[in-house]
C-alpha cells in the first residue's frame, strides 16, 4: 500500500545475530533492529495500525483530535503518524520518561501534558495518566487510541513476526521468542505470527519479560523501577497466561548493564527495555545451548536515552 511521506518507511527493519555476547555454549540470538523505524522505535508500527484501523471503520474522522497516555514511545510514533495525516494530538505523559521522547512528541506538533513522578515509574503513574487521557477525551470528543485496550495495535506487530520468518536463514528454526511487555502488543503480535507458522516451529517457547522490581506477572508485588515501556504494576489487559510459557524478571541494573554492553560489544545501541530483552534472551540461549535459535527485539534507539542515567 502506498503511504504518504515517512509513513512508507515503517517496518522492513534488519535482523542481526549477536556476535560475542552469546558465546559458543549458547543458542544463536537474533535481534530485530527496530530502531530503524522512522522515530527509532517499533511503536511506529502500532501507531500506524491504530490510526489506519480507526480511519477505516469511522471511529476517527478527518481532522479529529486524537488523545493518548504514553511513556513517550507510542506518543512519538503517534505524533509522527498524526502529523503526516493531519490530525491534532494531545498527549498525557510524565517526567518519569526520557526527555528525548517528550521533545520528539512536541517536534511533531503534539500538545504534551506531564504528570510529575520524579521517583520513577510508580504503580500509581500509568493509571493516573489513563484517567487524565479519558477525561480529555470525554471533554473534547477526541478519539482515544487507548493503547492498552486497543486490539488494532496488536495487529500492527503481525508484520514484524512475518518479517522475522522471511528474513532468518534456516536452519535451525526459531526455538524461543522473548519480549519486555508494556501493553504486550509487540509480544502478542509477534508470537502469534510465529505460532501461525507452526508446525514449522514446533514447541516455540514464548517468554514475557518484566522488571524484577515490579514482577507482577511472576506473582510479585508492584514496585517502582526505571525500565521504560513496561512494568506498569498490573497485568496488561490483553495478555493472558495462555499467551506465554515463561515470565523472566530482569533487575533494572542488569537491563541497564546489558544495554551498555550491547552498545560497546555488538554495536546494538538501545535503551533499558532492549537491555532486558537481551538479558532474557541470553538466559534462554544459555539454557538451550547450540543448535537452537532465540529471537528478541531491539525496541528502540539509544539516542532516546542519551540525557538520562543509562549512558551518562
Ligand atoms: C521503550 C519501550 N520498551 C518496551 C515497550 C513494551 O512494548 P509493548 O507495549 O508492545 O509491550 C514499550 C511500550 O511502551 C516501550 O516504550
Amino acid at each position: 500500500m502506498d503511504r504518504p511521506g515517512g509513513l512508507s518507511a515503517i517496518g522492513n527493519t534488519p535482523v542481526v545475530r549477536l556476535a560475542s555476547m552469546a558465546g559458543d555454549r549458547y543458542a544463536e540470538v537474533w535481534v530485530k533492529m527496530e530502531a530503524a523505524n522512522p522515530t527509532g522505535s517499533y511503536k511506529d508500527r502500532m501507531a500506524l495500525a491504530m490510526i489506519e484501523a480507526a480511519e477505516a471503520d469511522g471511529r476517527l474522522r478527518p481532522g479529529q483530535l486524537v488523545v493518548e497516555y504514553t511513556g513517550g514511545s507510542t506518543g512519538s510514533s503517534l505524533a509522527f503518524v498524526c502529523a503526516v495525516k493531519g490530525y491534532r494530538l494531545r498527549i498525557v505523559s510524565s517526567d518519569a520518561f526520557a526527555a528525548e521522547k517528550i521533545r520528539t512528541m512536541r517536534a511533531f506538533g503534539a500538545e504534551v501534558e506531564l504528570i510529575p513522578s520524579p521517583e520513577g515509574i510508580t504503580p500509581a503513574l500509568i493509571p493516573a495518566m489513563m484517567r487524565r487521557a479519558a477525561e480529555i477525551a470525554a471533554q473534547t470528543g477526541a478519539f482515544a487510541t487507548d493503547q492498552f485496550n486497543n486490539a488494532d495495535m496488536v495487529e500492527g506487530y503481525r508484520r514484524l513476526g512475518e518479517e522475522l520468518l522471511d528474513q532468518l536463514p534456516g536452519p535451525p528454526p526459531i526455538s524461543a521468542f522473548c519480549s519486555y511487555v508494556g501493553t504486550a502488543g509487540c509480544f502478542l503480535g509477534v508470537s502469534r505470527a510465529l505460532a501461525a507458522a507452526l508446525p514449522a516451529l514446533p514447541g516455540l517457547h514464548r517468554a514475557v519479560v518484566e522488571p524484577a522490581e515490579s514482577a507482577v506477572l511472576s506473582g510479585g508485588p508492584p514496585g517502582t523501577h526505571h525500565i521504560e515501556g513496561g512494568g506498569i504494576g498490573q497485568r496488561p489487559p490483553q495478555l493472558w497466561p495462555a499467551d506465554y510459557d515463561e515470565v523472566i524478571g530482569v533487575p533494572e541494573a542488569r537491563a541497564f548493564a546489558t544495554a551498555r554492553q550491547a552498545t560497546r560489544d555488538e554495536g546494538i545501541f538501545s535503551g533499558p527495555s532492549t537491555g532486558a530483552n537481551l538479558a532474557a534472551a541470553l538466559d534462554i540461549a544459555g539454557r538451550l545451548g547450540p543448535g537452537h535459535r532465540v529471537v528478541t527485539l531491539q525496541v528502540d534507539s539509544g539516542l532516546k536515552y542519551l540525557t538520562g542515567p543509562l549512558y551518562s
